[in-house]
């Protein structure tokens, strides 16, 4: 049933726990400097989130960075396990469960960071008002809002499908959302089997039926369900920022803000005449099919000197997050997938996992990792690695050590409440860190005594009535189970406790 104060937003389903690096301070202003606007400060600062979910992003910010954060979500459910989880991790975090509208009414300061991710495509015309005039009110000059939504022309084939699940809604008896979730999933297959001419306008249209399926029902339901699901084009949602006097500056996604990057010889040849930024990107979409958006504006962004922008950049640290051995140099990228240049990554990467992979400025990154190219192809190396999720961007070295037993308090608090999150949070980076499910029952066992790490990781899966999986099936046979845990302990003590200790989460 829709209760009035949801405005259509599917409730009563407990939202995933996500966590999503984008609405980092350090991502965020990596970004910024790489197309050379002045990013806000590293610490000190004031940041919010918009429409939170169960609040693990805004949680784990809080509980790394240096400033004073708040966020809303008006579902109480995920309100109040987000300040249940900040009540432990004891940040600086304000929740609250106030609508958009309501949000607007309060007494806030003036934010230097304003993020919100999977919340724009999903909420009424009348909602993106409020969020655009919330950030009016209150994001800084010189502030950034990063914000994200599904975009045209990538989802112009697929958009009737997505319309097609929400408009099952209507007509759904209401029975559980996983009931829902399977009769909407069929209700589309028994429309495709009957041959709409729809099927017909676009490739691949069963494949992302099927791919679907593959989903939580808790997903779909948020994802879908809602009475408002909308994709936008880029210029569209560029032109309504601008009435809080934003503008586009740079994309959330680092390889996004290498000129180029991804593009053929004729794409490039064809965005080169163009040179209003807002007319570019959205020609780069037309040739890329984008999707998804990712994208950070700033209130009155000052640019930075080619000189200032150098000295910023080479102080900046960084951190691998991935085993040299389990990178994969190829990046799937709208025009095709990108097979990156061995020659060029392997020593940076070599420079990276020196010293027990401790974090590095990009100065001692750029000598030791041979930097004969100069700034912009070390910077390239390093946006890639990140958008690939092997590096991660540092935030300053003393917010780190401070807040150190902050950061220890959540990542407790997360193991105890969250067993369907994989996330812990990293005080060098300030940001969250996927963790495996079994790789954090190997961090509770005492970690000395190798052999006992498994046999504590067998006793909890056998008491939380968890069990392995093989080839997507349960492992019944103990002995095969006690194997597999012994081999994936093995690879987690000699590849992922190293950098897990680096990242100062162990
Ligand atoms: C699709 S979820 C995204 C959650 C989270 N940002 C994430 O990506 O995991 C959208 C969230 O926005 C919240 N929301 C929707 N409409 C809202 C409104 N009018 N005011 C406040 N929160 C709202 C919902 O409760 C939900 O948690």
């Amino acid at each position: 049933m829709t209760e009035q104060w949801s405005e259509g937003y599917i409730t009563g389903v407990p939202y995933t726990y996500g966590y999503y690096n984008e609405l980092s301070p350090a991502w965020m202003r990596f970004c910024l400097l790489m197309r050379r606007f002045t990013p806000p400060p590293a610490q000190d600062y004031a940041y919010c989130e918009l429409g939170f979910g169960q609040g693990l992003s805004l949680n784990m910010h809080a509980a790394a960075g240096a400033g004073a954060f708040h966020g809303t979500d008006f579902t109480p459910e995920h309100a109040a396990f987000a300040a249940n989880l900040a009540g432990k991790s004891g940040g600086a975090c304000n929740i609250y469960d106030d609508s958009f509208e309501e949000f607007l009414e309060r007494d806030l300061p003036a934010f230097d960071y304003i993020g919100m991710h999977g919340v724009w495509s999903w909420v009424s015309d009348d909602n993106r008002r409020h969020i655009v005039d919330f950030v009016k009110k209150n994001l800084k000059a010189g502030g950034v809002f990063y914000v994200s939504y599904n975009s045209m022309p990538g989802w112009g084939a697929a958009g009737p499908l997505g319309r097609l699940l929400a408009l099952h809604e209507r007509i759904a008896p209401h029975t559980s959302h996983a009931a829902r979730t399977r009769d909407a999933l069929a209700f589309c297959d028994s429309l495709f089997e009957a041959g709409p001419a729809y099927l017909q306008s676009a490739t691949g249209l069963r494949e992302r039926l099927e791919n679907l399926k593959k989903h939580s029902p808790d997903y779909i339901a948020h994802e879908y369900f809602n009475s408002n699901w909308d994709t936008m084009y880029f210029v569209d949602v560029a032109d309504r920022l601008a009435q809080a006097k934003l503008r586009f500056a740079a994309s959330a996604v680092p390889s996004g803000n290498i000129s180029g990057f991804g593009l053929t010889d004729r794409a490039r040849e064809f965005l080169s005449g163009i040179e209003d930024t807002v007319m570019y990107r959205q020609m780069q979409d037309y040739f890329e099919n984008t999707q998804f958006h990712k994208d950070l504006y700033v209130r009155g962004g000052v640019a930075l000197t080619p000189q200032r922008q150098r000295e910023l950049f080479l102080r900046e640290r960084f951190v691998l997050l991935r085993h040299p051995d389990d990178i994969a140099y190829t990046m799937n990228m709208g025009m095709g997938s990108i097979t990156l240049d061995k020659d060029v990554y392997k020593p940076v990467v070599a420079a990276l996992a020196a010293e027990e992979f401790a974090p590095k400025p990009l100065s001692a990154i750029g000598e030791a990792g041979g930097l004969t190219r100069g700034l912009p192809d070390l910077l390239g190396a390093i946006a890639n690695l990140i958008t690939l999720g092997a590096v991660s961007p540092c935030q300053p070295e003393e917010v780190a050590r401070q807040n150190r037993s902050r950061t220890r308090a959540c990542n407790a608090a997360l193991d105890e409440m969250t067993l369907a999150g994989h996330f812990f949070v990293s005080p060098v980076t300030g940001g969250g860190v996927s963790v495996s499910r079994l790789d954090q029952l190997f961090l509770a066992a005492p970690l000395s005594e190798g052999g006992d790490a498994v046999k504590h990781a067998l006793e909890k899966l056998a008491r939380n009535g968890e069990k392995l999986l093989a080839e997507g099936r349960p492992v019944e046979d103990e002995q095969q189970a006690a194997r597999m845990m012994e081999e994936t302990y093995a690879e987690f003590r000699d590849k992922r406790l190293p950098l897990l200790k680096a990242l100062d989460i162990v």
